[in-house]
Parts: structure tokens; C-alpha cells; sequence
């Protein structure tokens, strides 16, 4: 051990500390990454579905509903998708901007707006009426389109 001398033995130790602590950040940050984009890309489909079925006026309120809540869901978990590490210093094509984790309080309210606007719908849903959802389907759009502006990379 004195053969390495103090210098090393921290660089050891350091090492070992930040191996842990990448570890318990993102353990599998690709992985992280795609969940999140396949989360998202879900809530697209679902938006689209009902805006186009409400337009349409071919809306039936099972379906609403079982839409609404998939989207209720997502929204209500979105925080657990971010988490520390999983933005462009992990080396995988992800349009997260480092202001997720620089603005955390600004990046939680977007997460909220989102969890009212997709409760709305969900009450709008129950009602069956096409113009009622279509409405609600409207402001978790504006939900959606807040927080890209301010934290989705576009390009
Ligand atoms: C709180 C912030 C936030 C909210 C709210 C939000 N998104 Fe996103 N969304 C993001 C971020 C950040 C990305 C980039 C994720 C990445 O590339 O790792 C993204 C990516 C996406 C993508 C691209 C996914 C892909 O294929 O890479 C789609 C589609 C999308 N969001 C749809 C939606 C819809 C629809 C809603 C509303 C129902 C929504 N998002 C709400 C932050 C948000």
C-alpha cells in the first residue's frame, strides 16, 4: 500500500464512491431513455385518438375514458421517468434538455399542469359528450406543448 502513496489510495477510494454513485443514479440510462420516449410516444397516441375520434363525433365514453386514464397514468409517473443521469451527458440520443434537472421546480409544475389538465379529462371523459372532451383534450395538449417548449430539445 505505501508503495502508492496517499494520492492513489484516494483516487481508489474516489473511484469506487463514484462507481456506487453512477450506479444508484441511472443504472441503465439507454434503457431509462427509451422507456421515457416510449412513454411519450404513447401519450401521443392516445391524444390523437381521442382528438381525432371527438372531431369526428364517432367518441364513445368507454373508450374516452380508457384513453384518458392511460393518459392520467403517464402523467402521474412522468417524474419517475427523469431521473438523475438520464439526460444528454449519458450519451444516448435523447432530446431532454439539461434544464430538467437545472429547473427542477419549474420541470415539477410543467409535471403538474400536465396531472390537472389529464384529471380534467378524465371527468370530461365520463361525460361522453364530444365537445366536453374535445375541450379537455385541448388543454392537456397546451400541458404537453409548455413543457416541450421548455425542456425537449427541438429538432
Ligand atoms: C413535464 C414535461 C413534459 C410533459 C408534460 C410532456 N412531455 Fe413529452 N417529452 C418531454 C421530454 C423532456 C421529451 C424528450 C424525451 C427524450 O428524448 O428523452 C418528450 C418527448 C416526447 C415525444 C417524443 C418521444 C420520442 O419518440 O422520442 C412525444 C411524442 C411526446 N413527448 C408527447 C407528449 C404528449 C402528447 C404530452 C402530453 C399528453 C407530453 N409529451 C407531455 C417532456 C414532457
Amino acid at each position: 500500500m505505501s508503495v502508492l502513496g496517499r494520492g492513489s489510495v484516494f483516487a481508489i477510494a474516489a473511484a469506487a464512491i463514484l462507481g456506487v454513485g453512477a450506479a444508484a443514479v441511472a443504472q441503465q440510462p439507454a434503457a431509462v431513455i427509451e422507456a421515457r420516449q416510449a412513454a411519450m410516444k404513447s401519450l401521443g397516441g392516445e391524444m390523437k385518438a381521442i382528438g381525432d375520434a371527438a372531431k369526428a363525433g364517432s367518441i364513445t365514453r368507454d373508450d374516452a375514458v380508457a384513453r384518458a386514464r392511460k393518459i392520467d397514468d403517464v402523467a402521474k409517473r412522468i417524474s419517475t421517468l427523469f431521473p438523475a443521469g438520464s439526460g444528454p451527458e449519458a450519451g444516448v440520443k435523447t432530446a431532454a434538455l439539461p434544464a430538467i434537472w437545472e429547473k427542477p421546480d419549474d420541470f415539477k409544475a410543467a409535471i403538474a399542469r400536465l396531472a390537472e389538465a389529464s384529471g380534467k379529462l378524465m371527468v370530461a371523459a365520463e361525460t361522453g359528450n364530444a365537445q366536453t372532451i374535445l375541450a379537455a383534450q385541448g388543454d392537456v395538449g397546451r400541458a404537453c406543448i409548455a413543457c416541450h417548449r421548455g425542456f425537449q430539445r427541438s429538432n
